[in-house]
C-alpha cells in the first residue's frame, strides 16, 4: 500500500476519513465537508449520536454533495488525552475497515488537533503510520486467495497543512515501517525457508540500503573460540552464522549503541526435545534477531545520526547424531565453561558469545539484546509486556520511557547475585539452567555474566514476539515487536 502526505485539498473520488475528537467542535476539514453538504454532516453526527470516542465511527456512502463515494469519521476520544499511538490504531482500524468495504483508495484528513499536544504535522504522520502498519499483509505462500480475500486499499493519501513538518516526520516512521515489515516477514517465514545461511543473505542485501554487512561462518567463530553458540547448532545440516551489521550515521569516533539478536530459525529443543504440540511456533524463535534487524534497516533507511551495531547469532537448535547432549560441558569465547543441562535452554548460550564478541570488538556504548528467551516469560507478563532486565537503572528508564511512547512496553524485573545460586555447576562455571523458579530471572543472570561490565539491557520478547490475536497496527502473526522501541529509544537519546 502506497501512503504518502498531501496538501489539504478536498479529494472527489474515493474515501474520505475524517478525524473528531470527542466533545469538540467539528475540525476544519470536517467543517468544510458539512458546508458542503449543507449541514448535512452535523445532522448525520447528531442522528447517530456520534460522540467521538474511541474506536467510535460514522459512516456516510454517498454523502449528498460530494462526489466521493464515502464518508467516514473516526473517533479519537478527548483531545487532551490523545497520544501518537492512538492516531495510529484509529488509522489502522480504519484500513481494516475500508479493505471490508472494497475501497481503493482513502484520503484521510490529518487536522491540527488543539489541546493534544501533538504537533500539526506529527498528526498527519501518525495517521500514515498507523495506515501502513495496518496494512502489512504476508500471503507469500498463498496460492489459492481469491481477489475478494486480497485487500482492495491500495493508496491511501493523509492530508495536511502542515506539509513540510508532516513529510519529514513521515519519511522517519516510513523508515520505521519498513524495520517493522522486515522483521514481521522474517518471523513470519517458514523454518525450511528461513535458515541461517537464507537469514544472512537477507541481512546481507541491506548492503544496498547503506549498511555494513559481515557474515561469519562457523570456521571463524571457532577460531574465535564461540563453543557456547557452536555447540547449539551442531546438531543441525544447517550451518551457524554469526551476522554484524554497522550503520555509521553518528561523529567518525563515537562509539555505538549495539543490539545483540538470538536468531534460533527453529527450536527443536534439540536433546530435550519439546513436545510436538506447537512446536511450529518455534519458528518465531529468531524474533530477536528479526528485530535488530529490523531496526538496522530503520536507522539506516531515515539515515539516524548514530553509531549503531546489529549482532545476530544465527543457529538451529536440532537433536541429530551431532547434537550436543545434557552434560557436555562447552568453553565460551568469553573463556567460561558452562556445563549444559538443558539442551533446550539454547538462547542464551548464542547470546553468550554474541554478548561478548559484541563488546569484545566494537566496545558499544551500552548492549541491548532481545530475545524469544523463556517460556516463563509469558506465564509472568502474558502478551502485554515485554520482560526488561538491566544492571544499569539509567539504560533501563530510557527503555522504560521509550516503550511508553512506542505503544511497545516493557516491564522491568529484578536481578541479583542471590540468583548466581540457582545456575551454579557441580562441574563447570556455571549450568545453562536455573531450577524450578524465576526462569526468567535465571536466563537474564546467566546473560550477564557476558557483558564485561558494558552497560547493558536483555528483553525477554518470547511474549511479544509473536501473537495469538490480532491489532489494528500488527495484522500478523509476527509482530516485529522491538522495531519501533529501539528506534524511538534511539531517536530519543543517542542522536545528535
Ligand atoms: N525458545 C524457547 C522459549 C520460548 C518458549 C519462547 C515459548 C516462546 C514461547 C527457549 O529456547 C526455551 O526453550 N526455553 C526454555 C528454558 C528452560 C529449558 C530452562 C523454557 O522456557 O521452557
Ligand atoms: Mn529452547
Ligand atoms: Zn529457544
Amino acid at each position: 500500500m502506497n501512503v504518502t502526505i498531501s496538501s489539504s485539498t478536498l479529494p472527489k473520488t474515493g474515501a474520505l476519513v475524517l478525524i473528531a475528537v470527542e466533545g469538540g467542535k467539528l475540525l476544519p476539514t470536517a467543517q468544510s465537508v458539512d458546508d458542503a453538504m449543507q449541514g448535512g454532516l452535523a445532522r448525520a453526527i447528531k442522528a447517530a449520536e456520534f460522540k467521538g470516542k474511541v474506536g467510535q465511527v460514522l459512516d456516510i456512502a454517498a454523502p449528498e454533495g460530494l462526489s466521493i463515494n464515502r464518508l467516514l469519521v473516526m473517533g479519537l476520544g478527548a483531545a487532551k488525552s490523545l497520544k501518537p499511538a492512538g492516531l495510529e490504531t484509529a488509522a489502522g482500524r480504519m484500513v481494516s475497515r475500508l479493505n471490508g468495504a472494497r475501497l481503493k483508495a482513502a484520503s484521510f484528513a490529518g487536522d491540527p488537533i488543539q489541546g493534544s499536544g501533538i504537533a500539526d504535522g506529527d498528526i498527519a504522520a501518525h495517521l500514515a503510520f498507523g495506515a501502513q502498519l495496518a496494512a502489512y499483509r504476508f500471503d507469500a505462500y498463498r496460492t489459492k486467495q481469491k481477489p475478494d480475500q486480497k485487500p482492495t486499499l491500495t493508496r491511501v493519501s493523509v492530508m495536511t497543512r502542515a506539509q513540510a513538518r508532516a513529510k519529514k516526520a513521515w519519511d522517519a516512521l516510513s523508515a520505521v515501517a519498513q524495520g517493522v515489515y522486515l522483521a514481521r516477514d522474517l518471523v513470519n517465514e517458514p523454518p525450511n525457508v528461513l535458515y541461517p545461511e537464507s537469514f544472512a543473505k537477507r541481512c546481507k542485501a541491506l548492503t544496498s540500503k547503506g549498511l555494513k554487512v559481515e557474515v561469519l561462518g562457523e570456521k571463524q567463530m571457532e577460531k574465535l573460540g564461540m563453543g557456547s553458540l557452536l555447540g547449539v547448532g551442531q546438531g543441525s545440516v544447517r550451518e551457524s552464522q554469526l551476522v554484524v551489521m554497522r550503520w555509521d550515521g553518528g561523529a567518525a569516533k563515537s562509539k555505538p549503541v549495539a543490539f545483540v539478536g538470538k536468531g534460533v530459525t527453529f527450536d527443536t529443543g534439540g536433546i530435550s526435545l519439546k513436545p510436538g504440540a506447537g512446536m511450529e511456533d518455534m519458528k518465531g524463535d529468531m524474533g530477536g534477531a528479526a528485530a535488530v534487524t529490523g531496526t538496522m534497516l530503520a536507522l539506516a533507511a531515515r539515515k539516524a545520526k548514530v553509531n549503531a551495531v546489529g549482532v545476530i547469532g544465527l543457529v538451529e537448535n536440532m537433536p541429530d547424531a551431532g547434537a550436543q547432549r545434557p552434560g557436555d560441558i562447552v568453553t565460551s569465547m568469553s573463556g567460561q565453561t558452562i556445563e549444559i543441562q538443558n539442551t533446550d535452554a539454547e538462547g542464551r548460550l548464542v547470546l553468550a558469545d554474541a554478548l561478548w564478541y559484541t563488546q569484545d570488538r566494537f566496545k558499544p556504548r551500552f548492549m541491548i539484546d532481545l530475545a524469544t528467551l523463556t517460556g516463563a516469560i509469558l506465564v509472568a507478563l502474558g502478551e502485554e509486556h515485554a520482560g526488561l532486565f538491566s544492571d544499569n537503572d539509567k539504560l533501563a528508564d530510557q527503555i522504560l520511557e521509550a516503550g511508553k511512547t512506542s505503544g511497545e512496553t516493557l516491564w522491568r524485573l529484578p536481578m541479583g547475585p542471590g540468583y548466581d545460586k540457582l545456575i551454579k555447576s557441580k562441574f563447570a562455571d556455571m549450568r545453562n539452567i536455573g531450577g524450578r523458579f524465576a526462569g526468567s530471572i535465571t536466563a537474564a543472570q546467566f546473560l550477564g555474566h557476558y557483558t564485561n561490565g558494558v552497560p547493558w539491557a536483555h528483553l525477554d520478547i518470547a511474549g511479544t514476539a509473536w501473537q495469538s490475536g490480532k491489532k489494528p497496527t500488527s495484522p500478523s502473526w509476527g509482530t516485529g515487536w522491538g522495531v519501533r522501541l529501539l528506534d524511538r529509544l534511539v531517536a530519543d537519546n543517542f542522536e545528535k
